[in-house]
């Protein structure tokens, strides 16, 4: 058990983004019906993730995570959580066979919800209310009864959550996944482009191993993971009342676990290490992110780490950096440098989302040459470091969407408004995201090819 913890205690400390409920009696009685709802995962897949994870910081495998940057009401259809899982699919079967590499699969989603602020409120044409912190608290319409926290909006999204989580274990487990249905993943949308020309190839060597396996005698009736996969969730755990409520004893182990998905992650404008949100992570046993920005200090990351992770458990702790693409290059050496100087176990994971936002034509929008730049500097500079490029996590949906611009098939700056849906920051669209799976893939090889065997075989 972990000292002085309990999954309150969080309440004791200073604590950011934290919306203004206008009735905490109603917010507390919404809380205290969540505590007695069914949790949304169980301890033995966030132990299950954690293992997975574990590989990864060994320098084994590599962790794909993504997804919307914000769910939300308006969008849980069925049809947008399918094409998201395609295009995930299709991203993970690419970097899985063309980088010989088991891939972790999480996805952001079933509980990506809440949204930290720069600033607590908005102007428009003279008019000042609340910032919009997501579907969980309020609304992103611009008046002022939508902005206006609700307590009701979290049981809204613990549902939409387990609806979610529901079809995509479905979808996981029940047959959708098979490798022998790899041409299907494809997205009308995408076809034409370089993009599905490629996939199609790839693809195509996936059914010819198939086809031989099976002459063999290996086959997806046989052979489970043929046909099935892993796929797990995570969100920000940002609002921390919600996260209270789904926090539970695992029976098994008698050890606290975040139930509302099989990893979190703590925010970068959240991780003050004496602060409300690094309180509640460090009780809970589930896989952790953390996001590590510009600001970071390399001893702050050590001391967060001393507190996040004491034990130095491979697997527990994934650190995802996002700089920009033109200051990865200054700021994660020094940070690769002190975690490796101390023999911290970590998975480093890259971000190349977050610090390339600009603003075109009044669109928040994210040049593809800018996260393609930083996810060859993430490479690079593990390279350099003798440290394992462990995973990526980005923004993307499986739609067509014209929110970041560039890629092979590219968005202009004048079709930004022809299908910018995102609630709030820009998505890759799956034909951005599939390149950026080639591109990952070429990288993970080159480094396995460069890497010196990691032990010699004496026969
Ligand atoms: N079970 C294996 C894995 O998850 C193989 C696999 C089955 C797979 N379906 C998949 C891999 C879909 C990627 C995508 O790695
Ligand atoms: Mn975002």
């Amino acid at each position: 058990m972990v000292k002085d913890w309990n999954p309150t205690s969080w309440r004791a400390k200073p604590i950011q983004q934290v919306p203004a409920y206008p009735d905490l009696n109603a917010l507390a009685e919404t809380e205290r019906r969540l505590a007695s709802f069914p949790p949304l995962v169980f301890a033995g897949e966030a132990r299950k993730l954690k293992r997975a994870l574990g590989d990864v910081a060994e320098g084994r495998g590599f962790l794909l995570q993504g997804g919307d940057c914000a769910e939300s009401f308006a969008e849980h259809g069925a049809d947008n959580i399918r094409d998201f899982f395609r295009a995930f699919l299709q991203m993970a079967v690419v970097l899985t066979f063309a980088a010989s590499s088991p891939v972790v699969k999480v996805g952001r989603i079933a509980g990506q919800f809440a949204k930290p602020r720069s600033s607590g409120d908005e102007t428009k044409n003279g008019v000042i209310l609340p910032s919009y912190r997501g579907d969980i608290i309020n609304g992103i319409e611009f008046d002022e009864a939508s902005r206006i926290p609700a307590p009701e909006r979290q049981e809204m999204a613990y549902r939409q959550s387990a609806a979610t989580l529901n079809l995509l274990r479905a979808f996981a487990q029940g047959g959708y996944a098979n490798l022998d249905n790899v041409h299907q993943w494809m997205l009308g949308f995408v076809s034409g482009s370089p993009q599905a020309e490629r996939y199609g190839q790839l693809a195509d060597r996936i059914s010819e191993t198939m086809n031989f396996m099976r002459a063999i005698g290996i086959n997806s009736e046989s052979h489970p993971s043929l046909r099935e996969t892993d796929f797990f969730t995570s969100h920000e755990a940002l609002l921390l009342g919600y996260e209270e409520a789904l926090t539970r004893v695992d029976s098994t182990s008698g050890e606290w676990y975040a139930t509302s998905g099989h990893m979190i992650w703590i925010g970068d404008r959240t991780r003050q290490i004496d602060h409300a949100h690094v309180e509640y992570c460090r009780g809970i046993r589930n896989p952790i992110g953390l996001k590590c920005g510009p600001s970071l200090a390399g001893d702050d990351l050590l001391r967060l780490i001393d507190v996040l992770n004491p034990s130095n458990e491979a697997g527990r702790l994934t650190l995802i950096t996002r700089f920009g693409h033109e200051k990865a290059g200054e700021h994660l050496p020094r940070l690769v440098r002190a975690v490796e100087r101390e023999g911290r176990k970590v998975v480093w994971s890259c971000d190349p989302m977050h610090g390339n936002t600009i603003t075109v034509n009044d669109y928040k929008t994210r040049p593809f040459e800018r996260i393609l730049a930083e996810v060859e500097t993430f490479f690079d500079v593990h390279r350099a470091e003798g440290t394992h490029a462990g995973g990526i996590h980005i923004e993307m949906t499986g739609k067509d969407v014209t929110e970041c611009t560039g890629g092979a098939r590219p968005v202009l700056a004048e079709d930004l408004s022809d299908r910018y849906h995102t609630h709030c920051d820009p998505r890759l669209n799956a034909n951005q995201a599939l390149e950026l799976a080639f591109l990952v893939a070429e990288r993970i090889k080159k480094e396995q090819e460069a890497r010196p065997p990691r032990q010699v075989v004496n026969f």
